[in-house]
């Protein structure tokens, strides 16, 4: 049995020496014991044989030590063997880490994701709090991470407080930097590090007052702060009553919204609603998407909300259910140059998912929020006819909901002496699978935009 005795829990560059030094003298991994100096591992060494001297050149991917300088940061007494493991089959097949089923391959992979992920719960978590030196200030956290991440860790402290003096207590080691020296020492216990210091209360005030009450999803959040951070966290003792505060706070945020805009013109309108915080949709959209077309356009189309596309364009109406609506529109002779195309709210909602942003449907409180400026627009307009594009359009125009199938076809008489005709929203038509019930909706639909467009003709 050899064994090598490394000199802390996540120590690479001496696995790297040991193990290559193995290889290169076909130790096969069970004959080989890893322990890190000063764990009890160490009674094993007295009867063992010592690693090879002489390292070895020995030649592996670029992704193999990327891995194992992760991994080898992981809790799992398993590590080192693993990865030595892992090294002696890559003289074989050097491609082994693109085999994603091997098993082996795999449980790396996942000690490497899981280090990934508290790396990233320590740089998000750790909080400082100030303490007075006899030198100056120096900003101490304290913090317990589930593996041994800090020395691989603390370099993005370093770059991101350069000018601060600091120190990361943890239970196994701490990182300390002076401004010029990064150190470790032994691990510290929570007591060594202070409880709470002056501007904590600014920190948690500065909490409170970012926190959007109207994008509160509770589980999404605790998934991503878990509650075992909280301890260390001086904003965290407000969560609970944010939490339970915030659907009256949203309700409020609407009701306190700007007063109804008075403008000359579209144009003006449109300026103007650029900086609406009325309802809090303004908050991850890009922008606010206003409606566009001529001034005096007798034909207005109201949608839903921007899509993704349109967010990022800043125009309605320009992503796959703009392109779907457009080739409706020329095949029932309408041309979209002569509508005013607009929509019931003007800020993309949507769902963060990874690097996607999912639609999500409007609610009354934003539809309502938004209602002022889509007034605006009637008023500045005055067309003859509006067409509802779906459900939430046709709520926005008159109030209340309708049902798509009894409305359609025919116009509903609205106060100022114009009228609505409601249809479906084109990205219904991309929702469809079965090609033949498609193809059935899309001729509908075309069939509503040209009784539309007959209509038009007639009040004209
Ligand atoms: N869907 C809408 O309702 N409006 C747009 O502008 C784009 C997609």
């Amino acid at each position: 049995m050899r064994v090598v005795t490394l000199d802390h829990p996540a120590d690479f560059d001496g696995w790297r020496t040991a193990a290559r030094a193995l290889a290169a003298a076909d130790v096969p991994a069970h004959e080989v014991t890893w322990q890190v100096a000063g764990d009890t591992g160490d009674l094993l060494a007295t009867a063992a044989e010592p690693p090879p001297a002489a390292p070895a050149r020995f030649s592996v991917p670029r992704t193999f030590v990327d891995l194992a300088e992760s991994v080898v940061c992981h809790s799992d007494p398993a590590r080192f063997g693993l990865l030595y493991r892992a090294l002696l089959r890559l003289r074989e097949t050097p491609r082994l880490l693109e085999d994603k089923a091997d098993p082996l391959v795999d449980r790396l992979e996942a000690l490497r994701r899981s280090v990934a992920r508290d790396i990233h719960k320590m740089r998000a978590f750790v909080r400082f709090r100030e303490v007075t030196e006899e030198d100056g200030a120096r900003f101490v956290a304290w913090f317990e991470p589930d593996h041994h991440i800090v020395r691989r860790n603390a370099g993005f402290f370093v770059r991101r407080f350069s000018t601060m003096r600091w120190s990361i207590l943890t239970p196994e080691v701490c990182a300390l930097w002076d401004g010029e020296t990064l150190d470790f020492t032994p691990g510290a216990t929570k007591t060594d590090a202070p409880d709470g210091d002056a501007v904590e209360a600014t920190w948690r005030t500065y909490y409170a007052s970012t926190f959007n009450p109207a994008r509160l999803k509770v589980k999404a959040m605790l998934k991503e702060m878990p509650k075992k951070y909280w301890r260390n966290m001086p904003e965290t003792a407000l969560v609970p009553a944010l939490i339970a505060a915030a659907g009256t706070r949203t309700e409020a945020m609407i009701e306190a919204g700007a007063p109804a805009p008075h403008a000359q013109s579209l144009a003006e309108l449109a300026a103007a609603a650029k900086a609406c915080t009325r309802c809090p949709l303004h908050g991850p959209a890009t922008q606010t998407v206003f409606g566009e077309g001529p001034a005096d356009a007798p034909l207005m189309f109201v949608g839903e909300q921007p899509g993704d596309q349109e967010d990022l364009a800043g125009r309605p109406f320009v992503g796959p259910a703009g392109q779907m609506f457009d080739k409706a529109l020329a095949a029932a002779g309408v041309a979209r140059a002569t509508a005013y195309i607009t929509n019931a709210v003007k800020h993309f909602k949507f769902e963060p998912r990874g690097k996607r942003r999912i639609h999500q449907t409007p609610q009354t409180p934003e539809i309502k929020a938004c209602g002022v400026w889509l007034a605006a627009e009637r008023a500045q307009l005055r067309p003859k006819l509006i067409v509802a594009l779906g459900a939430t359009a046709a709520r926005a125009v008159l109030g209340r909901a309708v049902t798509i199938g009894k409305t359609r076809g025919q116009p509903v008489p609205l106060d100022d002496g114009s009228e609505l005709w409601v249809t479906i929203h084109p990205s219904y038509l991309l929702r469809i699978e079965d090609p033949e019930a498609a193809r059935a909706e899309y001729d509908r639909f075309v069939a509503d935009l040209a009784q539309i467009r007959e209509r038009l003709g007639a009040l004209a």
